[in-house]
């Protein structure tokens, strides 16, 4: 048996232990907002937090989360449902198009923007790796420069 968080909730799983973590989100826990893209660790589109980084779940183990603390797009408002500032910022920008890749490229910002508190073009260029299907990513750089404002802005 297997145990963890998920979301600020204990969760267990006491399946194969090979099990991606992605599969037990989705198909377990049925928190299907973390989606199912590429399965190799190429697409982001699977993106979670554990322990406050953003990783890759379509090729994360269940048995490395043993303990560990899982944050999935459910669980990023607020406990009062206030939208996270990469939400609101999300929101304003009216960035998603076909929507699939989007939880990823939020998670993955979440993260980001504790590194790169006001990043530049060049870093989101660099560190975002995430894919969009769609070619969003004119739209994700400007929802990223606002997630930063609005973070600082509540600093
Ligand atoms: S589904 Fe996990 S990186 Fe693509
Ligand atoms: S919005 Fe469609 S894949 Fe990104």
């Amino acid at each position: 048996m297997i145990s963890f968080q998920v979301n600020s909730e204990s969760a267990s799983f006491a399946g194969d232990s090979n099990t991606p973590l992605l599969w037990v989100l989705r198909d377990h826990l049925h928190l299907t907002g973390t989606k199912f893209g590429c399965g190799i660790g190429q697409c982001g589109a699977c993106t979670v937090h554990i322990d406050g980084r953003a990783q890759r779940s379509c090729i994360t183990p269940i048995a490395a989360i043993e303990g560990r603390s899982i944050t999935t797009i459910e669980g990023l408002a607020g406990a009062g449902g206030e939208l996270h500032p990469v939400q609101q910022a999300w929101l304003e920008i009216d960035v998603p198009q076909c929507g699939y890749c989007q939880a990823g490229q939020i998670m993955a910002t979440v993260d980001f923007l504790k590194t790169y508190p006001k990043p530049t073009d060049q870093n989101i260029n660099d560190d975002m790796t995430n894919i969009c299907r769609c070619g969003t990513y004119v739209r994700i750089r400007s929802a990223i420069h606002r997630a930063a404002e609005l973070t600082g802005a509540g600093e």
